[in-house]
């Protein structure tokens, strides 16, 4: 604690929880855009964090990415608890199988303990295949699930990155840029000042369900992130936890 003093850290956290309109934030030091062990730092912290939620907290929604990789690589094993239920956020097929929600989610319930209840679905659907899928048993039961999701735990993207690296089609990729997106979570692209530009059609949780979760951590580090995090943040339920790093935090607030 002394040293997140002398470092200034605890101030530019104030700053943080001031700027976005919530009451914690926790910043590791250094970057993560720089220093890659930085992620695994964040991770930890978002591991241990989420871990003081278990006892109370059975239902856990998870999404993807390589920050939610390195929170489930930090999750303890020690601790195992049979009531825990990991939820995959999204159908995801769209990108590489350790990032997707599936993967991850799988990962926290065999550390755990835990169940898991996954969703396997194409990340671009036609509008007559979603129709179809979302009237299926399997995915209404996932549907369902969401709405009584205690906790989420997810990451933050650049849109115009994830757009690329999801391979959306030339028109999606359209749609975000003239939309003027900025971040991406959930399957949601938002402009700077949060609203929703675009959302890809798969089954997933929805922006309402996330809301009524009663903890929600965001995950997501590197000064590359600093706008994404900002444009999120419009729209951010209150109740959202960051863990990001130093990198993220001042550029944030230079930003600002
Ligand atoms: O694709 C899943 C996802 O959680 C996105 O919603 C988010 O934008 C992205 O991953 C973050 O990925 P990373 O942690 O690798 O930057």
């Amino acid at each position: 604690e002394f040293m997140r003093e002398m470092s200034g850290l605890s101030n530019m956290e104030k700053q943080l929880k001031a700027i976005l309109g919530i009451s914690q934030v926790l910043i590791l030091p250094q970057d993560s855009d720089d220093i890659p062990a930085v992620k695994t730092k964040i991770g930890k912290e978002a591991a241990r964090l989420l871990e003081m939620k278990f006892p109370l907290h059975k239902k856990i929604a998870v999404t993807g990415g390589s920050t939610m990789a390195a929170i489930s690589k930090e999750i303890s094993s020690d601790k195992r608890d049979r009531s825990l239920q990991f939820i995959a956020a999204r159908g995801g097929l769209g990108e590489d199988v350790l990032h997707q929600a599936n993967t991850i989610a799988s990962l926290f319930a065999e550390k755990t303990g835990g169940a898991v209840k996954t969703l396997y679905l194409p990340d671009h659907l036609s509008a007559e295949a979603y129709e179809m899928m979302m009237r299926e048993p399997v995915i209404k039961e996932m549907m369902d699930l969401y709405d009584e999701t205690d906790v989420v735990v997810h990451g933050i993207g650049n849109a115009e990155e994830i757009a690329l690296h999801r391979k959306s089609s030339p028109e999606e990729v359209e749609m975000i840029r003239k939309g003027g997106a900025v971040s991406e979570a959930f399957g949601y692209y938002f402009d700077n000042e949060g609203n929703v530009v675009y959302r890809i059609r798969t089954a997933g949780i929805q922006m309402e369900q996330v809301q009524k979760a009663k903890a929600i951590l965001a995950v997501a580090g590197g000064r590359s992130k600093a706008k994404a995090i900002l444009s999120y943040f419009n729209i951010a339920p209150r109740q959202t936890v960051l863990v990001t790093d130093e990198g993220a935090a001042r550029k944030i607030i230079e930003l600002t």
